[in-house]
Parts: structure tokens; sequence; C-alpha cells
């Protein structure tokens, strides 16, 4: 979504902000912005990319400024919808992140009181209410002008007559990054941390006052202190050493990342799984919520936990839990949010706590809404996740889940020990298969000439083959569907032609006789087939027309590499055709409306 930064401190605030922007540039946007202190505000703005705007900049040495990438939900990109958005004397300027329900209401208010618009966007209506409650100080009309708002917003605003700036925040994530004499602002930390590790979350309702030498944040009049974080990755850790694209970089980190997510909660000593979460004496059921890639990640996770522990797991997305009946009893709330910051998955945690339900939250992002929120927080520890499209982050949910359903199984020592033996071995598995990504990258030029694409996988890999198809369609740009494979003659049978490729999952599970009975049945509509199978897997060459090889591992474990081997596959089919892979079109990191 959009990104928001600010600075105030020692430095010339220009460089700094036109850098923040940039490390926000992998949330996407369309369109940026930023506006200095100078003699009244000086406003760059435009439906451009960073460094077109960073070209036609004019020297500036002040000191305050702030910032904006836009992803536009209200009006099109354009240089007038493009933040920062003014008032009518031109002296205050605001970027927000986040959505004004009430502004058509709020616009025709203020516009009758003599108030002139300008853009289509939501965020103009915030400097308008601003200069009608401003009576020389911007605290106090901020505070005022928050009152009259309905909906999320994490908003910076800065006044031409004064050296700092004011933030608020409600439902919409806000960092302030502590320097030495100097704050900033940012939506996300990557944009910060090339000036400092130490951060502090705003919480809902907060109001911050921020000068050169000091930041006060109330909350309801009253002040308030908020504790500051350490985030433990490096600038480096969200550069892309020398990769093409962070995508890859972070497909490549995935080994270690498997470790980091296990490390700490399997004991050396004895075959246990301790997440320091006591499992509730009077637990009825899991319910598990999630959106997109995190939701895919979940469903692995039911069958895992299922299998294992014996306690029945649902999975909802979020953004229709939050419309439905869904009856919760002494239900055990789960939450899975790469980012914590997902407006869907925030709402229904809500819901679920106002329900009475114990929740927990599953996340990368150490601080995040949802960790504020949840009454536990798992940490995933992937480190940044620059690419749009999650990767590592799926996995190391995929580690999460299945830990969780260790911790909790009802299985014997010996079966327990046996697996996670084999968890400990995914690390290589996965190192193996990535060893020899020139074989995928070969089958994705093929891929890459096609515009439809099934996948298919069934039971626990049926999650993979959705997961696989959100892939490939987000960063190739090609229409690809994910099905259970015995649901294609269902229906979707009709579209099977020489031009529509199948790539099917073919675990050595209980599913494996029928996946090649539904293989056969495709390639009798002469679908070109390309089949995920295990090494050493020789009787499925005889029906498709690929293989790409995966490491034979547990069947439990099948979604790990199958998944790794499907974003590999995905990633070269996009680079084969030349697609942004970081920064699809029209989409953001992370999801903050609803
Ligand atoms: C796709 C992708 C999205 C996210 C979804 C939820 O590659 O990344 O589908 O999974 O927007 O995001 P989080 O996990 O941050 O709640």
């Amino acid at each position: 979504m959009c990104g928001i930064v600010g600075y105030v401190g020692k430095r010339q605030a220009q460089p700094v902000l036109v850098n923040c922007l940039k490390r926000l540039e992998y949330r996407g946007y369309d369109s940026c912005g930023i506006a200095l202190l100078g003699k009244n505000l000086e406003i760059y703005k435009d439906a451009v990319r960073i460094e077109s705007l960073e070209k036609s900049l004019r020297p500036n040495s002040s000191h305050t400024g702030i910032g904006h990438t836009r992803w536009a939900t209200h009006g099109k990109p354009s240089q007038i919808n493009a933040h920062p958005h003014t008032d009518c004397s031109g002296k205050i300027a605001v970027v927000h992140n986040g959505v004004i329900e009430n502004y058509l209401q709020l616009k025709e208010q203020l516009t009758k009181e003599g108030h002139t618009f300008r853009s289509d966007t939501d965020t103009e209506v915030i400097p308008h209410l601003i200069e009608k409650y401003y009576q020389g100080n911007l605290e106090q009309a901020v505070s005022r002008a928050i009152v009259d708002i309905t909906g999320s917003y994490a908003f910076v605003a800065m006044h031409a007559d004064w050296r700092g700036l004011v933030v608020a925040r409600n439902e919409s994530p806000l960092v302030l990054g502590v320097g030495d004499k100097e704050y900033i602002v940012a939506s996300d930390v990557p944009a910060v941390l090339d000036y400092t590790d130490r951060v502090i979350y705003l919480e809902d309702g907060d109001i911050g006052v921020i000068t050169e030498n000091a930041l006060r944040c109330t909350s309801n009049g009253k002040q308030v202190e908020r504790t500051e974080h350490r985030i433990p990755w490096s600038m480096e850790e969200a550069q892309k050493a020398g990769h093409e694209h962070f995508m890859i970089k972070e497909i490549h980190e995935q080994p270690r990342v498997i470790r980091n997510t296990y490390k700490g909660y399997i004991s050396a000593l004895e075959p246990v799984v301790n997440l320091g979460i006591a499992k509730n004496t009077d637990l009825s059921d899991i319910l598990i919520l999630a959106c997109g890639t995190s939701y895919y990640a979940s469903l692995v996770g039911k069958h895992v936990i299922q299998s294992l522990s014996q306690i029945p797991v649902r999975v909802e997305i979020a953004s229709e839990f939050n419309y439905s009946d869904t009856v919760l009893g002494k239900t055990w709330v789960v939450v899975v949010t790469q980012s914590g910051e997902t407006a869907d998955s925030l709402r229904a945690l809500k819901k679920a706590k106002e329900s009475g339900c114990r929740t927990l939250v599953i996340t990368n992002v150490v601080g995040s809404t949802a960790t504020r929120i949840a009454d536990e927080t798992l940490y995933i520890t992937a480190g940044p996740e620059i690419c749009v499209a999650a990767t590592k982050s799926f996995i190391a949910q995929l580690i999460m889940l299945y830990l969780l359903a260790l911790a909790w199984s009802s299985a014997g020592v010996r079966s327990r020990a046996g697996l996670i033996t084999e968890l400990r071995q995914l690390p290589n598995k996965v190192q193996e298969l990535l060893d020899r990504e020139e074989e995928i990258a070969e089958q994705a030029k093929y891929l890459a000439r096609y515009e439809n694409v099934f996948f298919v996988g069934r039971g626990i890999n049926f999650p993979i083959a959705l997961e696989g198809a959100l892939k490939l369609k987000e960063i190739s740009y090609i229409h690809a569907e994910g099905y259970p494979a015995g649901e294609l003659k269902h229906g979707p049978f009709a579209l099977l032609t020489p031009d529509t490729p199948v790539v099917a999952l073919a675990a050595r599970d209980n599913t494996y006789e029928t996946i090649l009975a539904n293989i056969k049945e495709i390639k009798a509509r002469e679908s070109p087939v390309i089949a995920i199978a295990e090494e050493g897997d020789d009787e499925i060459d005889k029906y498709v027309d690929f293989v790409i090889r995966v490491p034979r591992v547990d069947p439990v474990f099948s979604p790990v590499v199958n998944a790794v081997a499907l974003q590999l596959l995905a990633y070269y089919t996009a680079r084969e055709r030349g697609c942004p892979i970081d920064t699809p079109r029209n989409l953001a990191k992370s999801v903050t409306v609803e």
C-alpha cells in the first residue's frame, strides 16, 4: 500500500526522504512526492518513479520534510492525486496511508465552509480539516481534526511556520526511527534501517509530536510512553546481495530461514518441540485466519495439525470471516500474517478477541500491529522480505505450523522423533533443489509461451497447487488456476487444450495413484503436463511431458520442496517474459486497506 516517510533532524531532509522512499519502493506504487520546509512549503509530486522525481528537485537545505509513495485507491494515478496534499493556504502538507471512510461527507461540509479541493483523493480532507482547526498549534489542530475522521490512517502533517512534524495513527502502521538528534517516520521498517535500528511503533489513537530533539506521544489527550524496539535485521540483509532480483535472493535464503525458524524450539536431547505456548485443557477446535499466500500456508497447517494432534482445525479467509457468522466456542484462533499489518487479518483478529477467544499470531515482523492485539505471538524469523510476492515467509510459516503440530502431537515418541529428524534435514533437501535451479529455468522457458496454466494437487499438496498458481499469476501475469486434481473434470476440463499446460504435483503419499489417473485424464485432452515428482519416481515419466524432480522427503513435508520448485518455476517464467518481478503491477507488499 502507500508508503509514508518524514524526517526531522540534523541532516538535510531532501536526500534522506528520497532514500527512504526508495527503500519503500518494494511495496509497489504509482506516484510519489515530497514536501520540504522552505520559506513556504516546497512540494514536488507526480505519477512518476522516484528517480524521475529526484531529478526535478531543486537544492533545499531544510531539515524537515515528508514524502510518500502512492498506491491509488481514490482517484487515478496523476500529479493532482499524488501526495503530499495541502490546505487552501498551502501552508499545511499531509502524507497519508489508509482510507478515510467519511471523506465525501467531510468534503461536502468543508466545501460549504469555503474550502477548495483539487484532487479525487480521500486524503485531501485531512489538511483542510487541520486548516479549519489551526490556531497556531499544529498538534492541537491535528487532535481536533481526527475527531471528525472515520477510517484508517497513518499520516504525517507539517506546517510551513514550524520545524517539526505531527503524526497520527489509527489502524495503519506507523513506525518512528530514533537516531541521534533525528527522527525518521515511516510506514515500514526498511525505510529507516539506513539511519537507525531503534524504532518505536505507535498505537491506534496515538498522536506524536516530533522535533529534532524530542518525541512526545499522547493518546486521548494524555501523555504516553511507547517502548523502543531494536530491529534484528541489517540493511545488508535487506539488499539484493548480487542477485538479479530480491525474489531469487529470498528463495535462496530458504534453507537458512527453515533452520532459523525451528532452531530454539526443538530440544537437542529429546524429540520434543516446545514453543512456550500451553495447550488449553478445554480447547474444542482451532480456527486459522489469513489472506493470500498466508491462507495457503494455513491450509497445509490444517492437514498437519489435524493429523498429528487430532484437534479439529478450520481455516477461513480473514476478509470472509469478518462478514460471517462462524461459530466460535472454546476455539483457539490463530492468525497467520507475514507483515502483521494486513487490514483484513487485523480486523479478524480483533473480532476473535472480542468474542472471547484465545488468540495467537504467527508473523515475521517484530512489534507489528497484530502482535500487539493477539494474546500470544510466534515469530517466523524469515528476515526482511522485500519482493512483493511472498516466498521465504511462506516457507517459514509452513515450518512454524509444522512445529505447532509437533508441539501438540499426540503421536508416539518414535514417530515424533522421526518427523523431527526429517524436519532437521529439510534445509539440506531444499538446498539440493536450489542447486539444480537451472533445470527448472529450462522448463520455465517452455511455460513462458502460454497464457493459461492449471496447477493441480491433492490432499496436503492441494494448497501448494493454489500457491503455485498465485505465484505464477502475480509475477508473470500468466492466468493460472489452482485446483484439487479431482475437480478438473467437474467443469474446468472444458478449458483443456494443447495450449493449456497443467502442472501436476505428484507426491508419494496416499494420493499418488489417483493423481496418476487424473494425469492420464488430462493427457487424453491433449494438454501438456509438467509433473513435480520426487527423485526415483520413474513411473511418472511414462505419462507426462516433463518432470521437475524434487528431493525425496517424508510425504508430510512434500509441500515444502514442492512449493520451492514452484517458486523457481514462477520466477524463471516471469524472468523469461521480462516482467518486473519484485514489484508486480497493481500489487502491494502489505495490504493495509480492507
Ligand atoms: C502473495 C502475497 C499475498 C500475501 C497477503 C497476506 O505472494 O504475498 O497474498 O500473502 O497479502 O499478507 P500477510 O501475510 O502480510 O498478511
